[in-house]
């Protein structure tokens, strides 16, 4: 494959190499003082975000550094598309310069696609409006896999802003490609319309679900987007669907708590939940570079299939 533009598009054979090929990469740098692998020598990745990230850009900033590549990090504020340059122009000249895989983020589903479409190198899908978000979703599946030892059969709970969350869609189509058993746990108004035909199950009672997930991943409340219409108050948003302390008891013992970030401490999520030994959030940030090394590796230097 040449681009990496949606979970949906992977089938288990495609997601399990980049999932081994990330514990392999972890494993050939571990103990290490120097955490360089000569891979992508010469090669030049672009990162193009046209919206705000922390983890997601810096993650594959440090993911083409450590194989090596000459890395150019483009952010449309203060770039010439404040002039009104088009996405399209803006990714031609970046080509002209050079770039062998464009990372990009952009708050419209399926730029990434277009984006695909007019330049000769790979282009990578680092979140596309409420769309996909691919590589936060590896990350979460190898997450996952680390922690519990497998993904066949494991029961994740995806809970929250659903409707608005490019994380659980994607994480819908890659954790059931492989096998886990996924339930969406929001209210009415926080689910997409057409969510019955996804292959998930869906719950409004979080308190019912809890007890039988092996991974609860609690989603970010996009807070620009809610109003009234979505749900009364954000206290009642966190009494309703929060995970406190409280609620993490009723977990199984071995369960893990998960968040891709950013978190709203106290607001979907407590601070001494996100802060628990059972929470993966930090463990989840480190597990992105490896997974982003792994997918960088395989689009421009490794196998392809
Ligand atoms: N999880 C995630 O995509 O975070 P950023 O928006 O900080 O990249």
């Amino acid at each position: 494959k040449r681009h990496l533009l949606e979970a949906a598009d992977l089938d288990r054979a495609d997601a399990t190499l980049v999932l081994d090929t990330a514990a392999q990469i972890d494993q050939a740098l571990a103990g290490r003082e120097v955490k360089k692998l000569p891979t992508l020598r010469g090669r030049t990745v672009v990162n193009l975000f046209y919206e705000d990230s922390t983890r997601t850009r810096i993650s594959f900033e440090l993911a083409a550094k450590r194989l090596s590549a000459d890395v150019i990090n483009f952010s449309a504020k203060g770039s010439s598309v404040s002039k009104g340059e088009s996405l399209k122009d803006t990714a031609l000249t970046l080509e002209a310069m050079g770039a062998d895989a464009i990372v990009v983020r952009h708050s419209a589903s399926g730029a990434p696609h277009r984006l695909a479409n007019w330049v000769r190198g790979s282009v990578v899908n680092a979140g596309d409006g409420t769309h996909e978000h691919p590589t936060q979703a590896l990350l979460d599946a190898y997450t996952i896999r680390h922690r519990l030892g497998r993904l066949d059969g494991v029961r994740v709970a995806i809970v929250g802003d659903v409707l608005h969350s490019r994380v659980a869609r994607s994480n819908v189509w890659l954790l059931t490609t492989l096998g886990a058993e996924v339930t969406l746990v929001a209210p009415p108004t926080l689910l997409p319309v057409g969510v019955g035909s996804w292959p998930v199950g869906v719950s409004y009672d979080l308190d019912a679900v809890l007890p039988k997930a092996d991974a609860v991943m609690m989603l970010r409340v996009q807070a620009e987007r809610m109003n009234a219409s979505f749900f009364p108050s954000a206290r009642e948003y966190s009494r309703r669907y929060g995970l406190d302390a409280r609620r993490m008891a009723a977990l199984p013992d071995e369960a893990i708590v998960m968040h891709p970030g950013p978190m709203n401490r106290g607001m979907e999520i407590a601070a001494d939940v996100a802060d628990s030994v059972r929470s993966t959030i930090v463990e989840q940030v480190g597990n992105g570079v490896s997974v982003r090394m792994a997918v960088l590796y395989l689009l421009l230097g490794g196998s392809t299939r």
